[in-house]
């Protein structure tokens, strides 16, 4: 199983690498890899895993993120009702996601975005797309997905495509104005 001293964080170079997308069909090791990854998100907002093994609660994680320099990510988002139970899980294990279209609208997490591989706490607000379409193979469910996400599993999914390339939630702070709302944008409980 994964745990935390598997996962760079920013000082390490090579999380600005460009990840390669994977062939497939998928060898067993990736697949393995990314329910691996899968699992550890799911460890991770665990109460009592969490606090076992000492993870920092994630609703995504990326294949760089472990070192791994593939197109692959894993995402457990869970939306909860009014009362706190949980209204709907979003689960997938990715292969060569890609946004295949989105809004020009933009939307933004009102407390900003934290990372994995970000230890320190950044503040500012990230500008993201307020909807996206995100086509790619998913291992949890062998096969061919099409994702249309709105809101906050929107945000995740540009998140985790963005460390493919290499770039980190902060590059998308605004330097000068970090926490001024962002125009015409959908903000993000
Ligand atoms: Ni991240």
């Amino acid at each position: 199983m994964l745990l935390m001293k598997d996962i760079i964080d920013d000082k390490n170079p090579l999380i600005r690498e460009i990840s390669q997308p994977v062939e497939m069909p998928l060898s067993k090791e990736d697949e393995q890899l990314l329910l691996d990854m899968h699992e550890f998100l799911v460890h991770s907002q665990d109460e009592e895993l969490s606090k076992k093994y000492d993870l920092r609660p994630a609703v995504g994680i990326a294949g760089v993120q472990i070192g791994v320099l593939k197109r692959i990510c894993a995402i457990h988002v869970l939306t909860y009702n009014e009362d706190g139970d949980v209204k709907k899980v979003d689960d997938y294990a990715l292969v060569n996601p890609k946004i295949i279209s989105h809004t020009e609208k933009k939307s933004y997490l009102k407390d900003g975005e934290g990372c994995l591989s970000v230890n320190d706490e950044v503040q500012g607000l990230v500008p993201r797309y307020a909807k996206v379409t995100v086509k790619g193979y998913d291992v949890l469910t062998h096969q061919d997905v099409t994702i249309v996400a709105r809101g906050f599993l929107a945000i995740c999914l540009q998140h985790e495509l963005d460390h493919f390339d290499g770039k980190l939630f902060y590059d998308h702070i605004d330097k000068n104005n970090p926490t001024m709302p962002i125009r015409n944008a959908i903000i993000v409980e």
